[in-house]
Formats: structure tokens, sequence, C-alpha cells
């Protein structure tokens, strides 16, 4: 884990504990609102394996190399280069794309398009390149990444796929990449402050969004499709 608690006069740990707290509570919200698996139908099933593979695939190495171009903190950038290296490296998005085949559960049309306008707001969100809020962004999805992965694989399970390398790894390794990416938000701001009046978590809000759509689905996916 990187910590740099010691060596950063900077630092302002209350204002890291306020940020995790209130990211955390968010996530612990989108935890317990997850459908119950004996629920769903199979093709519910199938729907959110799908969707959360049409955002994380393309998106996921593409957000982190945003972050790290609108960050100005060094000890940042670095906790997010060692997290694009493990992500090109072992091809996370290959690891995905093998998971969500396994589970018959590769995205159509229908799934990319009912995450169609929240991941668009992500996208353009992550485009202005604000160096506070994207990073807090990121350590909220890193960390929602992490606490998800034991539903994601049961999800897996209900499809009849035994296939558990994405879900093992990424259960596991994200916890220290979020802890390093919530102490690295104060720093960040306390060097590359954010806008007078600006909502440190719009991004966080955008794409907590984003994932409520690929747990729950679009009501407006199907007139999109037939737009
Ligand atoms: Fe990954």
């Amino acid at each position: 884990m990187s910590n740099f608690a010691s060596t950063s006069p900077i630092l302002d740990e209350s204002l890291e504990v306020s940020i995790r707290e209130h990211i955390t509570s968010i996530i612990n919200d989108q935890i317990g609102a997850l459908p119950e698996i004996e629920k769903l139908t199979n093709d519910e099933i199938r729907g959110i394996i799908a969707r959360y593979s049409a955002v994380l695939e393309g998106n996921f190495i593409y957000w982190m190399t945003a972050t790290y171009l609108a960050i100005k903190v060094e000890e940042a950038r670095a906790i997010i280069i060692e997290n694009l290296t493990e992500e090109v490296r072992d091809s996370h998005p290959a690891m995905l794309r093998r998971f969500a085949k396994a589970a018959n559960a590769f995205p159509t049309q229908v799934d990319a398009l009912a995450v169609d306008s929240e991941l668009t707001a992500v996208r353009l969100f992550l485009g202005k390149l604000e160096g506070v809020k994207s990073l807090a962004t990121m350590a909220y999805f890193e960390s929602y990444i992490q606490r998800f992965m034991s539903y994601l694989a049961d999800l897996a399970a209900a499809r009849g796929s035994a296939e558990r390398v994405y879900t093992d790894v990424h259960g596991v390794c994200d916890i220290a990449h979020s802890e390093g990416l919530f102490q690295a938000v104060s720093v960040e701001m306390s060097i590359n402050p954010m806008k007078a009046g600006s909502n440190l978590y719009e991004g966080v809000e955008l794409l907590s969004t984003l994932v409520d759509t690929i747990n729950h689905g679009s009501r407006q996916a199907a007139a999109k499709l037939h737009a």
C-alpha cells in the first residue's frame, strides 16, 4: 500500500477521513441495494454482468489515464502508474472479457445502450481534467469494485460459470489502490485546488449513477434502441 502520510506535511487527515466516510456511505448504500440473486431471472442476471462488462472493459484504463493527466501530485501519479501498469501487463480487459464470455453474458447492443447516457456523462466529466474531483471519482470506483466482486462472482455462478480470475484479482489488489487514492485526494487539493463553489463529488455522483444503471438496468434502454 502506498502511504505518504509520513512524508507529506500537506496531507489533511481530517479531510481524508470525511471524504472516505462520504464515499463509503454511498458504496454501503449501493451494495445494500444490490438485487437478491435468487429473485432475479436468468436474463436479469446476464444483464448485470453484461452491463458491467460493457462499461469496465473499455473504460477503466481510459478513466485512470484521464485522471493521471488531470493530477499534479507526484505520489498520486505514482499510484496510478502502478495501477495502469498492472492493468496493461496482466490485460485486465482480456480477463474481464473472458469472465463475461464464460458466463454467456457478453454485452450486446441492448446492454451497451442501456448505460449509454450515464457512461457519456462520466466520460465528459473526466475530460474536464479536474484533478481533485477525478481522483475522488477513481477512489470511489476502486473501492466500489472491490466490494462488488463477490456479488459479481455469485452472478457468474448463477449462470453456471466457474471462471473466477477477474473477480479474484479485483477483490484483493484494488484495496491498496483505493487506500492510496483516498490519501491522494486531500494532497492534490492542497496543491491543485478546485474552483470556488465546486462540488468535490461531481464525478462520484455521475459514476455512482452509472453504477446504479449497471446494477438495476435502465427503463430508457429499449426506447434508445428503437430511437
Ligand atoms: Fe483491473
